[in-house]
């Protein structure tokens, strides 16, 4: 409790000449309305008190604030804002000092930004994340950075928003100094020194050197912003961002302000905000079990063993050896052994040649590696993955040999992205400790992580497996055991619609064109091309499943990208579309007899998302998924959605869920297949009134 309200402590140091205000809101210091009154009053009492020659202002714990209460969004906004709070600061008189402790973000970072002067912590980082919720720093953020850090800095720094090290601020002129030692001790120091020297306040409003050469030059704006647009895609923030900076410089500061206000009201209120700030929420969502018993731990992971050195394998064992914790690679032959550590090696180059990792940094990724032909190293791991060929003889037979060597209580998790994890978990003998981990190719970079919780798999196993994966920097959704879990059986609905259209009348760059626009990084065919499209054509053979074109392109010895030959022909990398598959494409539809018609763009669209959605509604109702957003996260973090569409179930709400129920049933009708008939629980949501989001738990704050 402060002495102010319960967020803001006032108190005074040196017989009362420096006032230091703390802003204690835990967990992240988010800058909610009673923190702001309450710094509103300390600054005044801090202003008022004749005694009080200097101000220190810092937070708690790991943040200084981790920027505006998001949860306050949407709600009628409160007096005082931030901006109030910040124009209190520039009133000010007596030199005010932010002492960085912690993270510094968004209206956290402006409020720094706000004071004279900025120490940080060495740990400390400061950034402009807001456009990762939709929106802009709309607090005088995108005015100041500009002014402090130069015009291209702050580009980079807003539009990527990505926090910089204490550092890299220091670099950038963000901060004035990174002391070593105690920060509010230094801090302290600051103050009294900048009293007794009468040093002039420096307000960032009013440092001009750094935009002058903008204003001179305003090429630096457009060189800087030029790759944040071009990846921008119907993405409105950026566009906001990169207007409001522009301000900086072309407009006096006041009216700068102005117009970044009312950009910002512009974005809070709009669809792609809401749909963002969805996301921030039901990625913490998914981590959270309702099941799960109080008290239960996960448990300590010291070292991990990788069964499997090839693509999939190398790149998991990449995720722990890039935190620091050391992994054994098992294979059986040295050669695929050595072959996974040279693509280890190898994407770690890449890595550096990008400017991305220091040779210092590799050196001790690759040490916290350790290859082995010796099966026996199993017993190291407090968790072993199984990244083995996708087949279920192999992955029974490696499991029971896994639970003959593994040590007691270890974590065994498979790496399947189609097989039934309960079958696997009872080739052992302790199926509790058996949990899927699924990861997405390449393993080092996809950021999401589909936990499949086993019927027989333990809370512990559970809990286990989903800190695991937060530590190794995953975004985790939880699955239920069903064939491809959330993502892969969602997407098997739209591959049939996918060749269906193709079947039907359009080519593949028509498809791919529209789900690209929609915001998919690619479409469907270009995605079959690079994953290499004899995987799929293996698992259909398996099953006794035909897919005609898909099949045909395969018999031709076309498997995507790596044959330079697949839905489209390949120069490097690069997609051309293939009159020989327009070929293919017209022969499988006139066997079928299926006399091919124009496609509009529309029915393209609704043909590759709403059987999707259908899925999710059935994945839902099956309790495979816990929440709707649970399969949002799962499709932007696994699968590219676009996350300012907010996945596919929030979308649905957006589209309206008897819109989809009726085109859906029209679809199944006009092609008789019984799985595009909408799902139950679509029929009885729309017969309620309601929609996926009402089937929701916990806040949502949009
Ligand atoms: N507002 C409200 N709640 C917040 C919050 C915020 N700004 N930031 C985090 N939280 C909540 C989380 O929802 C979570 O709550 P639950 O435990 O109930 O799920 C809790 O704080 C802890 O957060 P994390 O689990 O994310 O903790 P972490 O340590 O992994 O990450 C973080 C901390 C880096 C701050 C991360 O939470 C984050 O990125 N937060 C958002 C930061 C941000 O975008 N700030 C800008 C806000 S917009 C703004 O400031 C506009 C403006 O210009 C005025």
């Amino acid at each position: 409790m402060g002495s102010i309200n319960a967020s803001v402590d006032f108190s005074t140091r040196d017989e009362g000449r420096i006032a230091l205000i703390v802003m204690d809101n835990p967990p992240v210091n988010a800058l909610k309305h009673e923190l702001r009154a309450g710094l509103v009053a300390a600054l005044a009492k801090a202003a008022a008190d004749a005694a009080v020659q200097a101000v220190v202002l810092t937070g708690t714990g790991r943040f200084f604030s981790a920027g505006a209460d998001i949860t306050e969004f949407g709600q009628p906004r409160r007096a005082p804002s931030l901006i109030d709070v910040i124009v209190e600061l520039d009133a000010m008189t007596k030199p005010v000092i932010a002492a960085v402790n912690g993270q510094a973000l968004g209206g956290g970072c402006e409020l720094a930004l706000g004071c004279h002067w900025r120490l940080a912590a060495a740990s400390a980082r400061l950034g402009l994340p807001e456009i990762k919720l939709g929106l802009l720093p709309g607090a005088g953020g995108t005015q100041r950075l500009p002014r402090l850090a130069g015009v291209a800095r702050a580009v980079e720094i807003i539009l990527s928003g990505n926090p910089v090290s204490a550092a890299r601020a220091l670099a950038d002129g963000i901060v004035d100094a990174v002391p070593e030692g105690d920060l509010l001790e230094a801090a302290l120091a600051f103050a009294r020194q900048a009293v007794a020297a009468g040093r002039p306040l420096r307000r960032a409003r009013d440092v001009t050197d750094k935009i002058e050469a903008a204003r001179a030059d305003p090429k630096i704006f457009e060189t800087a912003a030029a790759p944040f647009l071009r990846r921008a895609r119907g993405e409105q923030a950026p566009q906001s961002c990169a207007r409001a900076v522009r301000g900086a410089f072309e407009l006096p500061f006041e009216e700068g302000q102005k117009q970044e206000l009312a950009l910002f009201l512009e974005l809070l209120q709009g669809e792609q905000s809401r749909a963002r700030r969805h996301v921030f929420f039901a990625e913490r969502e998914a981590q959270k079990i309702p099941d799960m018993p109080a008290g239960v731990q996960p448990k300590p992971i010291a070292r991990a063993v990788v069964v499997g050195a090839g693509t999939m394998g190398g790149g998991i064992a990449m995720c722990f050896a890039n935190v620091g914790i050391p992994v054994t690679i098992v294979e059986t032959e040295q050669a695929a052994l050595d072959r996974g550590m040279a693509r280890i090696a190898d994407n770690y180059r890449t890595t550096i040649a990008r400017g991305n990792l220091t040779q210092a940094e590799m050196d001790k990724r690759m040490a916290a590696l350790t290859p082995s032909l010796d099966f026996a190293r199993v017993a190291e791991g407090d968790i072993v993955i199984e990244a083995v060929f996708e087949e279920m003889g192999l992955k029974q037979k490696l499991f029971g040999d896994l639970d003959r060597v593994a040590k007691p209580g270890a974590l065994l998790a498979t790496n399947t992205s189609t097989l039934d994890v309960d079958v696997i978990a009872r080739s052992t003998a302790r199926p509790a400790d058996v949990v899927g981990m699924h990861f997405f190719s390449p393993a080092n970079v996809m950021k999401l992580l589909e936990v499949v919780r086993g019927k027989a798999t333990s809370h512990e196993a559970l809990a286990t497996a989903m800190a695991v994966g937060k530590r190794i920097g995953k975004i985790v959704a939880v699955s239920g055991v069903c064939d491809g879990f959330i993502g892969n059986r969602m997407l098997a609905r739209r591959s049939t619609e996918s060749e269906r259209l193709l079947l039907e009348g359009a080519l593949p760059q028509d498809v791919d064109a529209v789900v690209y626009d929609f915001g998919f990084p690619m479409g469907p065919f270009a995605m079959g091309d690079l994953a290499g499209l004899d995987v799929g054509w293996r698992i259909r053979k398996g099953r006794g499943i035909t897919a005609a074109i898909s099949d045909a392109l395969c018999e031709a010895g076309r498997f995507g990208q790596k044959t330079g030959a697949g839905y489209y022909r390949y120069d490097g990398r690069t997609p051309t579309p293939d009159p020989e598959v327009e070929r293919i494409i017209l022969e499988a539809a006139a066997r079928a007899g299926i006399t091919r018609r124009a496609i509009s763009r529309e029915e393209i669209l609704e043909r590759m998302v709403y059987p999707m959605i259908n899925e999710g509604a059935r994945i839902l109702d099956e309790g495979i998924a816990m929440r709707p957003s649970d399969i949002d996260v799962v499709w932007i973090y696994g699968y590219g959605w676009p996350a300012w569409r907010g996945g596919p179930m929030w979308y649905a709400d957006s589209v309206g869920l008897r819109v989809i129920r009726d085109r859906l049933a029209a679809y199944a009708e006009r092609s008789g297949d019984a799985s595009l008939r909408p799902a139950a629980l679509l029929e009885r949501l729309v017969a309620e009134g309601r929609d996926f989001a009402s089937l929701a738990t916990g806040k949502t704050g949009t």
